[in-house]
Order: C-alpha cells, then structure tokens, then sequence
C-alpha cells in the first residue's frame, strides 16, 4: 500500500485523511466524463460495495452520519413524546439526532469493559415512553450484541446502531449495525473511509429501507416525480463523494488489518507503563481512533505537542454539556472521559513513527515518576 511520506521532524497529526492517487484519477475521469455530479450510478455502486462489505440487503447513503440517525429514527416511527436510550459517552450527534426528530434522548452511563451503553443501568431507564436505543459501538467496540437485541425484543424496543465508528467491525462474524434493525455509519473525515461529509444506513428490511429513500429524498417516489406522498428533507448524497467513497472502499480491507496492527504495536509499547490504561479490543475490532485512559491526559497532550505529536481528548460526557443537563449518575462516563486521551491514529502511520510516539510517552510517565 503506497503511504504519505512523513519525515522524522513533521508534525503527526491525530487523525489525517489518506486521498492517493487513485481518488484523483478516478476523480479526474468522472468530472472530465459529463458528471452530472448529484447521485445516481457512482452512489448506487458506492451503496452496493457498503451492503456487500458488511453483508447487508439494504443501504442507503445520506449526507452525513448525524441526519443518517434521524432518517432511521424518522423511518422508525419515533416523534414527538417518545424517548431514546443514549450512551452518556458519544459524539453529540448521538442525542441531537434523537433531538431533531423531536424525541427526548435519554441518558444512560456506558460499561467499563467496551465504553458502550450499559444494559443494567438502560433496563433502570426504562418508561413507559422508551421506544428505542441508539447504540454506539464506541471506538469500534461493542457490547454483548445478542443480549441487547435480547434486551429490546423483550421491551418492544426498536434497536438502532450508531455504528459511526465502526466500519470494518465485526461481532461473532457480523458486521456491527447489522444486529438491529438499522445501522449508521458515518463518512466524515477522520472515519476508515471518507467522503469529506457522509453517512450510510443499512438494513435488512425492505419497507424500512424504501421509507429511509424516500425520506432523504423530499418525501417522492423517485427523482423527477414531483408528488409527495409522506414527508421528506433534502439528506440526499452526491456522485462526486462517490467516486471518493469507491476508492476508499477498496482500501477498507487493508485499513482494517492496518489498524488492529496498529492498536497492538501500541498495546504492546505501553504496556509496561502503569499509568496508561488501554482497553481489551477483540480481534474482530478495527478501532477507529487509538485510545488510552491516562491520569490528566490535558498535561500529556500538551507534553506531546511539544514535541510535535497530536492528540485530541475523548468527548466529554453528554450529560455535562449545557444542552443537556441531566440529573443521575455516570460514574464509568465520568470517569473514562476525565482519563481518555486519543493518540495519532491514521491507519497510514509507520511502525517508526507509532515507536516514536510511545518512546515520548513512556519517558513523560517516567520522567513523572522520578
Ligand atoms: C458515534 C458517532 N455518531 C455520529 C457521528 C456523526 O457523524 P457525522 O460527523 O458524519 O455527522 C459521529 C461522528 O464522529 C460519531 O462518532
């Protein structure tokens, strides 16, 4: 695989996206062939290559993997009245989602072992207007997938799967958000495949996967039909983010085996360092960013920036941001939030520069300890 060169006194960055030569042949070629550029045959190709990869019936592609939620949840049924288990530790995308269709995202703290919603603490959560879950397979990793459908069969709960960062991610042989009744993933750049913005739903089910067309697509049957027959928005995709999004796909299988081997040079360096936690990651795993949970990760970041290393810190608990304030308690949110630290990731890194990362951060907590 050809990869960015990177001299030994640049900066790396966190995250970077990997365009290469193919993209913009292809690129070239689709611009210089009469595009049209909105979607038609690039999506629909870029759409099968998903549905194949993952094992799917059905995807459908959107703008992005924020309104991809809504759409599910919008095709789902789920409106004003109704409430949505979200994981306390997720993008903000995960409850604004639920926001946007009108519904109210209910918090619920994530488990220690995967950093993914907590089934006990989402059984306490419980009402009588509960109608869904949108289940973040955190970093890639996921919980025990067939006690959750377990879970929602037994409560009449549509099962969602935020599976954002999760292309290339697997349980027991499936592919995540191929266990509830729709998967979302998300094209944005710092995801496994890019498409600048973009998201991707899939389901097995047809009517689901006709009502989620005609929802991203102003409500109509078909393009150039112009009676609406339900309510739709404009969430549509374009050609020219597929011809990018074939290209990456290509890429997928090598970025997958690239990125496990990754987390374990990583692993592997740092496990000797008692401060730096890092997580047990199944095999079947592709972990979208490298995560460690470290003493005031602030105080390493700023450590490893100076000497050109980026890092970014995990997202902070949903439930201390202003928009959601929220009584209860999230102690494994709390907790894992305040420690996480995401270190570069770009599945094009070199094992000399991963080395170089870990030799900084082993001598920090050495240096911290003398
Ligand atoms: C878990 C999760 N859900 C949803 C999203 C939103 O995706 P997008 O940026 O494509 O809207 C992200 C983005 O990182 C995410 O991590």
């Amino acid at each position: 695989m050809p990869t960015p060169s990177m001299g030994p006194g640049d900066f790396i960055n966190q995250m970077e996206p990997w365009i290469d030569e193919n993209e913009v042949r292809h690129m070239t070629e689709y611009l210089s062939s009469g595009a049209w550029l909105t979607e038609f045959k690039q999506t629909q190709a870029f759409e099968g290559m998903i549905a194949e990869y993952t094992g799917a019936k059905h995807c459908v592609v959107v703008a992005n993997g924020t309104v991809s939620l809504s759409v599910a949840l919008w095709a789902l049924g789920i409106g004003a009245g109704d409430e949505v288990l979200v994981p306390d530790f997720t993008m903000i995308a995960t409850p604004n989602s639920v926001r946007l269709c009108g519904a109210t995202p209910v918090l619920v703290d994530v488990e220690p072992s995967t950093l993914c919603m907590d089934l006990a603490a989402a059984e306490r959560a419980l009402t009588p207007r509960t109608k869904a879950v949108s289940l973040v397979a955190m970093n890639g990793r996921a919980p025990d997938m067939t006690a959750w459908q377990a879970f929602c069969a037994k409560h009449g709960l549509f099962l969602l799967e935020d599976a954002a960062q999760a292309l290339g991610s697997f349980q027991h042989g499936t592919h995540l958000g191929r266990f509830g009744a729709i998967g979302s993933f998300s094209f944005s750049t710092p995801k496994i495949v890019t498409t600048g913005q973009g998201g991707a739903l899939i389901t097995d089910d047809d009517a689901l996967a006709l009502r989620m067309r005609k929802i991203k697509d102003f409500g109509r049957e078909r393009g150039g039909v112009d009676w609406h027959e339900m309510m739709g928005q404009n969430f549509k995709f374009t050609d020219v983010q597929a011809v990018l999004g074939i290209e990456q796909m290509k890429k997928l299988p090598w970025r997958v085996a690239r990125k496990k081997a990754v987390y374990r040079r990583y692993e592997a360096a740092l496990r000797g360092v008692p401060q730096v936690q890092m997580l047990a990651t199944s095999d079947e795993t592709a972990p979208w960013f490298i995560d460690i949970y470290v003493p005031q990760p602030e105080r390493l970041m700023a450590h490893l920036k100076a000497r050109k290393i980026g890092t970014r810190l995990v997202y902070p608990p949903v439930h201390r941001q202003v928009i959601y304030p929220t009584e209860g308690s999230f102690p494994v949110a709390e907790d894992y939030c305040a420690r996480g630290l995401w270190l570069p990731s770009s599945s094009f890194l070199t094992d000399d520069v991963i080395d170089r990362v870990c030799r900084e951060i082993i001598a920090y907590f050495a240096e911290a300890n003398a």
